[in-house]
């Protein structure tokens, strides 16, 4: 697999097609940890207006650490998933608390908060610390199952872990936040879930799905 080549192709066409969103305006951690929380479990479209409205409100991590908690679950009404906003409070206070209001740049240390997850945690690595670790969702793992035909159930944990194994592989240490939000990216508009646009896309050439037609049978997800 000429890794090189596809990093390069992934990170050129992220540059240039990338939709502007308003967690991509700057690097500051507290921000993007935000923003992965609440695109967890819901829509881009949907977390806009929430992420600029709590940002206003709660613009640094002291401010959030020293709300009301049901100033921080008022604002999330509608987003649903109420734990998260909880798990990101409690998790706030600690880096306030621990370690001086500095969002940890350690797998080990931001792996520890509550609520920050493997995917979390190479998000912000990534993507706010430029530290080439994998931060494999749904929409990564469905892409590279497609380019790598990768046919596991990713239902399953060591699906997850196999494909976490395949981006450290790959990852760009040149630039690593480019590679992960390029593959989110291309899962998200390109590599979508039906009908994906492969003619548009910028790996097509490195696709083993698309060359042999099966891009719509991947990726495999049992319903258990
Ligand atoms: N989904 C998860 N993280 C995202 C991000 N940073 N940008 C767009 N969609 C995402």
């Amino acid at each position: 697999f000429p890794a090189e080549d596809f990093r390069q192709n992934l990170i050129e066409w992220f540059k240039k097609e990338q939709r502007t969103l308003p967690w991509r305006e700057n690097q500051d951690p507290y921000r993007v940890w935000v923003s992965e929380i609440m695109l967890q479990q819901t829509k881009v479209e949907t977390v806009i207006p929430y992420y600029e409205n709590f940002l206003r409100q709660f613009p640094t991590l002291e401010d959030l650490a020293s709300a009301d908690e049901q100033e921080v679950l008022k604002a999330w009404e509608g987003l649903g998933y109420y734990s998260r906003a909880r798990n990101l409070q409690t998790a706030v206070k600690e880096v306030v608390a621990e370690y001086d209001s500095k969002v940890p740049d350690t797998v080990r240390e931001i792996g520890s908060l509550q609520g920050v997850g493997p995917y979390t945690q190479g998000a912000i690595l990534s993507i706010a610390y430029d530290l080439p670790v994998p931060a494999v969702d749904g929409n990564v793992m469905r892409v590279l199952s497609r380019i790598l035909l990768v046919d596991e159930d990713i239902a399953k944990q060591s699906t997850r872990k196999l494909f976490e194994a395949l981006v450290s592989s790959l990852i760009s240490s040149e630039d690593p936040s480019s590679f992960n939000q390029g593959l989110m990216e291309l899962g998200a508009i390109v590599c979508t879930p039906k009908s994906p646009s492969c003619l548009l896309c910028p790996v097509q050439d490195h696709c083993r799905a698309f060359h042999k037609g099966i891009e719509n049978e991947l990726p495999v997800k049992s319903s258990k």
